[in-house]
């Protein structure tokens, strides 16, 4: 298949891109970049010795969608992972969140159906999820449109939209992936992770406190109803999301499927520093603090579904994830930001 990777060239989409095309499929890479840099479009092709085609523009405008199909069609199925994705910074832009994170879903579906694509694939997260007496979460548990922040609002309302889409053209394959908490780089440090400032998630912030760019973690809770205290996470190598993305593409059926796509095994905030001093060789600086607010004490998912119906479940671990992390970080100190590809 010929996939149109919206928000392609960032985190999650060029690991994706790379699954895909070690997979046999053929990709087009539609980024603003935004979020990102034009060399991680480059990186992808380095990493798989494949075409990965970038088209800068902003999947919000019909006209930039239309392009990429008019320049690399036919396209079978359209990934969408063009969205702002920052918990904090949605609750101060809540506009600003919901039209983006909207708009690109309303311009890719009207331009992809019209073009008659089979699948769409659309990255939505476990923070739709709403009642923690629902743990481990499976697709079933209670959602909610009403949660603690625009982004998460916004990734509910895209799944509203897209049931209702997915009703109306039968002839289309609709598939909801629910994220967790991605972490890790893909192995050869080409691809991974590149937050601009400061980091709001735990393992680049851990990772930049590891490369002597910030000075100790600061471990927001220690009072948790939690084995240890600290906050509990589903993390998932982003190489196992990748490969998430590829068997909901391959093995989707008729219709409006959602899936979780998470470890089932929660891991605390003091463990994952654990596993990542264990991948640095030495002890971290870091120091208790209190919890952020909006924090939930634990959210990790039952992935079982994504196992029976895609044949797909994680294989890599937290101690992969923190030492792939901090690969990247070492061979690429200052992200893609000083890059020029030779
Ligand atoms: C993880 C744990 C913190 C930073 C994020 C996104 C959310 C979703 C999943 C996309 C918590 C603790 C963190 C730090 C800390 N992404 N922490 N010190 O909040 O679970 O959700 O990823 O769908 O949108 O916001 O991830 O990495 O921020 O926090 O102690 O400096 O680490 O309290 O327990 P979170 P996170």
């Amino acid at each position: 298949m010929r996939v149109l990777l919206a928000g392609g060239a960032g985190y999650i989409g060029t690991h994706t891109a790379v699954a895909l095309l070690e997979a046999g499929h053929d990709v087009v890479l539609l980024d603003d970049l935004s979020g990102t840099h034009a060399v991680a479009a480059e990186r992808v092709e380095r990493i798989t010795g494949k075409p990965a085609p970038l088209i800068v523009g902003d999947a919000a405008d019909e006209s930039v969608v239309e392009s990429a199909f008019a320049q690399h069609g036919p396209i079978d199925a359209i990934i969408h992972l063009a969205a702002f994705k920052a918990v904090g910074e949605s609750t101060q832009k809540p506009l600003e969140y919901y039209s983006n994170n909207l708009d690109t879903t309303f311009a890719l579906l009207r331009v992809g159906i019209g073009h008659g694509i089979r699948s769409f694939v659309f990255s939505s997260t476990g923070t739709v999820y709403s009642d923690p007496a629902d743990l481990p979460f499976t697709e079933d548990s209670t959602t909610s449109v009403d949660l603690s922040n625009a982004y998460s609002k916004s990734k509910r309302m895209n799944e509203v939209v897209l049931a209702d889409v997915a009703r109306v053209n039968p002839e289309l394959n609709v598939t909801v992936l629910r994220y967790f908490n991605p972490v890790g780089a893909h192995p050869s440090g080409l691809i991974g992770e590149d937050p601009a400032g400061i980091p709001n998630n735990l393992m680049p912030y851990v990772s930049r406190v590891a490369i002597g760019s910030l000075d100790e973690i600061g471990v927001f809770g220690s009072d948790y109803d939690t084995p240890d205290g600290t906050g509990l996470r589903d993390y998932i190598h982003v190489v196992d999301l990748a490969e998430g993305h590829v068997a909901a593409l391959e093995k989707a059926q008729p219709g409006h499927q959602v899936f979780n796509l998470g470890t089932g095994r929660p891991v605390s905030v003091l463990e994952l520093v654990a596993s990542f001093e264990k991948a640095v060789g030495h002890d971290l600086p870091k120091k208790m603090l209190p919890r952020r607010p909006g924090d939930v004490a634990a959210t990790y998912c039952d992935p079982s579904k994504a196992g029976e119906v895609l044949g797909w479940c994680t294989r890599l671990s937290i101690d992969d994830a923190c030492r792939d992390y901090w690969n990247w970080q070492t061979t690429n100190p200052a992200g893609y930001a000083t890059v020029s590809e030779a």
